[in-house]
């Protein structure tokens, strides 16, 4: 990064005033764990490649949202995007509306294209505040070509109500279907709605990468085709996938994460440092010679042989398991209390009252975790509170009983036995 677009500021002397953030350059708040050596997660946090995954059963209740549409294969969706929000209009011309509560990858494509980025407000269980929209719309010097809709972790948004406000003004709807792979034969809009609707197939399928673009107005839309990767290159992927899933398998250590806990106070997890970064960059984990290529062939080849089916059935009773085994811990709650019948979850987001010491303590511990925790500063407060407070935790079709118990075992102790501090 160069040294005159970026600051590091600290947090605690120099606080932005919440009523300027809207007009600034981006600045993210972010959260820096490597003073904190935590273990690698005991557990994956995305599927691995077992005969769980795939099959090729035609009696379906589940399908991939690709189903009888025309598409463009990425090698992630953050490169799909970059196409979509091109394609809209985004970039020095022309702004785009991304929820407050966000990954850097949902940003850097926008960013790629010198666009400006406006972040707009969510409540708390991260639907679009629709009433702030038209006020950010006015305000924006910028005129706005596109907004992002998430369905977030597969719960499908009321994308309706946003397609018509989209539709009177202008605006190209973008759908992100990142967490939400497979509609229900009943759910007639997931994936539907958007102008442009984009997804990442190997959050959902064993497959190293893949990312989805989807035009709903037809395939003169589309891009050409993404460039074919090497043949090299594709033999490596599969060289790669061999050694992944030659790995050692999960042995559960319930007796160790006993004697830790027991020798462990609040103080014995290493809480990591904040700061505020001030940049309007793309971050490392986009990388600019990847757009435009296609993902890798057994990757595609995995995702197409993937079972809905069995991987919604997988997926929904370890989330209703996470549900069971949360119900009434203390120090958390679920983001969503139930699973509707037509969802397939991405992964269990929990709510967490105390980042330290109970997420230290479970990365300790080796718990998978993901979190936001490196995101844009807005003035959305469910948002900047989501970024170190909600956890996501894996429900994913190749977690074994002994894993899931694992999982939701450790949770349990950390939440019960570790007072925050
Ligand atoms: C909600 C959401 N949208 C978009 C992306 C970008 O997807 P990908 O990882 O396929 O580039 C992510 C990445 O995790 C995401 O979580």
């Amino acid at each position: 990064m160069s040294s005159q677009a970026t600051r590091v500021l600290n947090s605690q002397q120099d606080e932005l005033d919440s009523s300027e953030v809207a007009e600034r350059e981006l600045c993210f708040r972010a959260f820096d764990a490597r003073n904190c050596q935590f273990p690698a997660p005991r557990v994956p946090l995305l599927p691995r490649l077992t005969s769980v995954s795939i099959g090729l059963s035609t009696n379906r209740t589940f399908f991939p949202i690709v189903a009888d549409t025309p598409y463009r294969f990425y090698s992630r969706g953050r490169y799909a995007l970059h196409e979509a929000y091109s394609r809209a209009g985004v970039g020095a011309q022309g702004a785009l509306l991304v929820p407050a509560y966000h990954c850097r990858t949902m940003l850097d494509p926008a960013i790629r294209l010198n666009g400006r980025v406006i972040l707009y407000p969510l409540d708390e269980r991260l639907a679009p505040r629709i009433s702030s929209l038209a006020r950010l719309i006015e305000r924006s010097k910028t005129p706005v070509r596109a907004l992002l809709l998430t369905h977030y972790f597969g719960f499908p948004q009321n994308s309706g109500e946003l397609h018509s406000f989209c539709q009177e003004r202008g605006i190209t709807l973008i759908e992100d279907c990142s967490h939400a792979y497979f509609r229900h034969q009943n759910d007639g809009n997931l994936g539907k709605v958007g102008r442009f609707v984009v997804a990442s197939p190997y959050k959902f399928s064993p497959a190293e990468d893949g990312g989805v673009l989807i035009a709903n107005q037809g395939a003169t839309d589309l891009p050409e085709s993404p460039e074919m990767r090497g043949f090299s290159e594709q033999l490596r992927s599969v060289a790669r996938v061999v050694r992944k899933n030659l790995q050692d398998r999960f042995q559960p250590d319930s007796h160790a994460v006993d004697g830790k806990l027991a020798k462990s106070g609040p103080i014995d997890f290493a809480q990591g440092t904040e700061s505020l970064l001030q940049a309007h960059q793309i971050s490392a984990m986009y990388e600019p010679w990847v757009e435009n290529k296609s993902g890798l062939l057994l990757s595609r080849l995995i995702v197409q042989m993937s079972d809905a089916d069995r991987i919604a059935e997988i997926r929904r009773a370890n989330f209703k398991h996470w549900l069971h085994a949360v119900r009434g811990l203390p120090h958390c709650r679920p983001l969503f209390d139930e699973l509707p019948e037509h969802v397939v979850p991405y992964m269990f987001p929990l709510y967490i009252e105390h980042h330290a010491p109970h997420f230290s303590a479970l990365k300790m511990l080796g718990m998978p975790i993901y979190r936001w925790d490196e995101m844009a500063v807005s003035e959305c407060p469910v948002s900047q509170d989501y970024r170190l407070h909600l956890l996501h935790l894996p429900c994913h079709q190749s977690l074994g009983q002994a894993e899931m118990d694992w999982m939701t075992g450790l949770v349990t102790k950390v939440m019960m036995e570790i007072q925050e501090s």
